[in-house]
């Protein structure tokens, strides 16, 4: 019998009064193994598993499957860790309750990224990038560090919605032009992560942060397409972040290379 959404759906439906029975159909490649992806079905008796996505692929990993890869720590969004594609949509698997989903699920990794197995894409590129905006505070070499470095409550204000980012990398994964553009383009997480350096009021390099994002494609290959904000298991906007560094440099040092 082929395993669609359709029959998926149908078995679901004839197990559900009895047996709380939910199937999870999962994305699999093992680079070892010469043959090309698949997908693995497993049904997971909900009674005996927490109401989480993590939890499902735990309970696969412990009961069904050892070889399924997936990462994970917190289990509490976190660390950012546990991003995926479930059911068409980036989230975490932590902070994303199946009950909501429909009867079966569908979990591929995070989309239009080189993978390592399964479920665990490989963000190398991603962390390069994260460490040329330089994600750390810079201050004035006068600046006495024997004292704490305290800002004021207004200040501190301008960082909500800028740090609470884990980089999960939900939003870059979602991205057309970072889809596209992932060698050249720096992508929504990491210039939301680079506006937050420049917002912080501590820090005194904004100047070289944004003469460093002054290029026809670092920032500009964002072309307002909002699948970012949407995607952020955070809630926070990082199409925002981005229009902002756009304006601060058309006004600070004059615009596109
Ligand atoms: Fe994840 Fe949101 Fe940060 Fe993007 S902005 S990396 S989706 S937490
Ligand atoms: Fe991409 Fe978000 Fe810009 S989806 S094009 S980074 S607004
Ligand atoms: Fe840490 Fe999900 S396990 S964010």
């Amino acid at each position: 019998m082929i395993l669609n959404t359709h029959s998926l759906n149908k078995i679901s439906f004839q197990l559900k009064k009895n047996q709380k029975i939910k199937f999870i159909r999962v994305y699999r490649w093992n680079p070892y193994l010469q043959i090309k992806p698949y997908f693995s079905v497993y049904p997971v008796n909900l009674k005996k598993c927490g109401s989480m996505v993590l939890d499902l692929l735990i309970f696969i990993k412990n009961y069904h499957d050892s070889t399924l890869a997936f990462r994970r720590s917190c289990r509490e969004g976190i660390c950012g860790s546990c991003a995926m594609n479930i059911s068409g949509r980036n989230s975490l698997a932590c902070l994303t309750n199946y009950l909501k989903n429909p009867s079966f699920l569908t979990i591929y990794p995070l989309p239009h990224m080189k993978l390592i197995k399964d479920l665990v894409p490989d963000l190398s590129n991603f962390y390069h990038q994260y460490s040329l905006i330089k994600p750390w505070l810079i201050t004035r070499p006068k600046n006495n560090l024997i004292k704490e470095n305290l800002q004021s409550k207004t200040d501190r204000l301008v960082l909500n919605g800028l740090y609470e980012c884990v980089l999960c990398a939900c939003c870059s994964a979602s991205c057309p032009s970072y889809w596209w553009n992932a060698n050249k383009y720096l992508g929504p997480s990491i210039l939301l992560q680079a506006f937050r350096w420049i917002s912080d009021s501590r820090d005194s390099n904004e100047l070289n942060r944004l003469k460093f994002l002054n290029n026809k494609t670092r920032v500009f290959s964002c072309h307002s397409i909002l699948n970012c904000t949407v995607a952020c298991p955070k809630h926070l906007n990082p199409a925002k972040s981005i229009s902002q560094i756009k304006i601060q440099l058309k006004y600070l040092v004059g615009g596109k290379n």
